[in-house]
């Protein structure tokens, strides 16, 4: 089955409160932009139009696409304004995905550039009801603009990432979300910020994760709290809650190293209704994910992501040493077993464009549960050793720090999924490893 969308960006007025409008960036006139809704196997034909007064382009978070439909200036010519294009491809994994503009995206992004891409599977949990909750927070000026004040304020912006204090879920500062009681709800989560960390609490009551970026996982794991960077993904299983009840989603903090501290906030208010019947059913095994490779597997490559010293900018953000890098190509097959190593004293979103891959171990310890993610968090001085195989989509591909301020640094890698048999070279003319 084919799907048709229209996603037409430009700019806009957009009430995020009573009586608070801000001049928004985004898709049809509204933030986030539509959901778009597949079945697993389904084909996508998204056409854009970009009626901004700037260039523009549509990246497909999550998504195992064809690299020429993979919406950066590396593979496509940016959207001129005025100009369409059209995106077309298969969605071949269930999961909670993304779309949002790949240029520009400290401005394009931070104003409301990014919608959500639901694809369904028909395994897993019978729930009572399903939402999606896209988590933001934007860096307002008194008069609800985005400046971006002084050269000390825009160079801790560049460090830190743009963090601000107005919160908001699907658009909407002091979301109010009406839940029935007994009930048991999914709730598809993305994190779409420029660089908050987001630090899931639900006034203490446990909740239960069922997916991750790629899709479900095997079992449910219960939570209290759930740590969610930029460009990440989970699903979790919410309720039962009882009538009357009141719950706050709440953000707490997370010390990721910035020099402006983020405290407790609160994104949405829960109210619970009358009590309902439910319907809610959980299978034995949601999934069965077989493991990449085993903890020992060798390390075939290592990505070192870095701040540091520059003359020409203080700081650098960079991968390998370098601000855009150019890395070693990859050959179709051939299992990748990358050690990410965040050098740094900051925490960084690490994603991989395209591709699934496994997490093996962090700083030496294995994860809790197997999982499919292109989006992990590298804490500081970590190391994180991932599994991941390239399949025949050749062109190129990209991974980079999800903190847009870092990306637009230079905190990426470019890198090539070559033809089979050929020997493709790096376009770059250095050697690491
Ligand atoms: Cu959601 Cu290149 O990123
Ligand atoms: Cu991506
Ligand atoms: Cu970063």
């Amino acid at each position: 089955m084919t799907h048709h969308y229209q996603l037409t960006a430009s700019e806009f007025p957009w009430e995020i409160s009573e009586g608070k409008t801000i001049q928004a960036m985004g898709f049809n006139g509204s933030v986030p932009g539509p959901m778009l809704k597949a079945a697993k196997g389904d084909t996508m034909r998204v056409t854009v139009k970009n009626e901004l007064k700037e260039p523009t382009v549509v990246h497909w978070h999550g998504i195992r696409l064809p690299a020429s439909m993979d919406g950066t200036d590396h593979v496509q010519r940016l959207i001129q304004p005025g100009e369409e294009f059209v995106y077309e491809f298969v969605v071949p994994d269930a999961g909670t995905f993304w779309y949002h503009s790949h240029h520009n995206e400290t401005r394009q992004m931070e104003r409301g550039m990014y919608g959500a891409l639901v694809v369904e599977e028909n395994a897993g949990p019978t729930v009572d009801a399903e939402r999606m909750l896209m988590i933001d927070d934007m860096k307002l000026e008194a008069n609800q603009e985005f400046t971006n004040g002084n050269f000390l304020s825009r160079w801790i912006e560049r460090h830190d990432g743009r963090q601000g204090e107005t919160h908001l879920v699907n658009g909407r500062e002091n979301d109010v979300i009406e839940m029935d009681a007994g009930q048991v709800e999914r709730w598809r989560l993305v994190n779409a910020s420029s660089a908050r960390y987001f630090r899931l609490f639900l006034s203490g009551r446990n909740f239960q994760l069922i997916a991750t970026d790629g899709g479900l996982i095997e079992r449910p794991v219960e939570l209290t709290e759930l740590l969610l960077v930029p460009g990440e993904r989970a699903d979790i299983l919410v309720g039962p809650f009882n009538e009357g009840e009141t719950l706050l989603m709440e953000a707490l903090p997370y010390n990721r190293v910035t020099m402006v501290k983020t405290g407790r906030d609160t994104y949405a208010t829960i109210r619970v209704g009358a009590e309902k019947t439910s319907v809610y059913h959980m299978p034995e095994k949601m999934r069965t994910i077989l493991p990449l490779a085993g903890r020992d597997a060798v390390i075939n490559r290592k990505v070192r992501f870095g701040v540091d010293l520059s003359l020409q900018h203080v700081i650098d953000f960079t991968v390998n040493g370098r601000t855009h890098d150019e890395d070693e190509p990859v050959a179709p097959g051939e299992l990748q077993v990358w050690e990410v190593w965040n050098s740094s004293r900051m925490d960084h979103p690490f994603h991989l464009h395209g591709f699934f891959f496994q997490v093996l171990e962090v700083n030496g310890n294995e994860p809790d549960y197997l999982s499919w993610k292109d989006t992990i968090n590298l804490p500081p001085q970590s190391r994180a050793k991932i599994a991941w195989r390239p399949d025949n989509r050749v062109g190129r591909w990209m991974y980079h720090c999800h903190i847009l301020e870092h990306h637009e640094a230079g905190m990426m890698g470019h890198f090539e999924v070559k033809e089979p048999g050929t020997e493709a070279k790096a376009h770059g003319s250095h050697q690491h490893h």
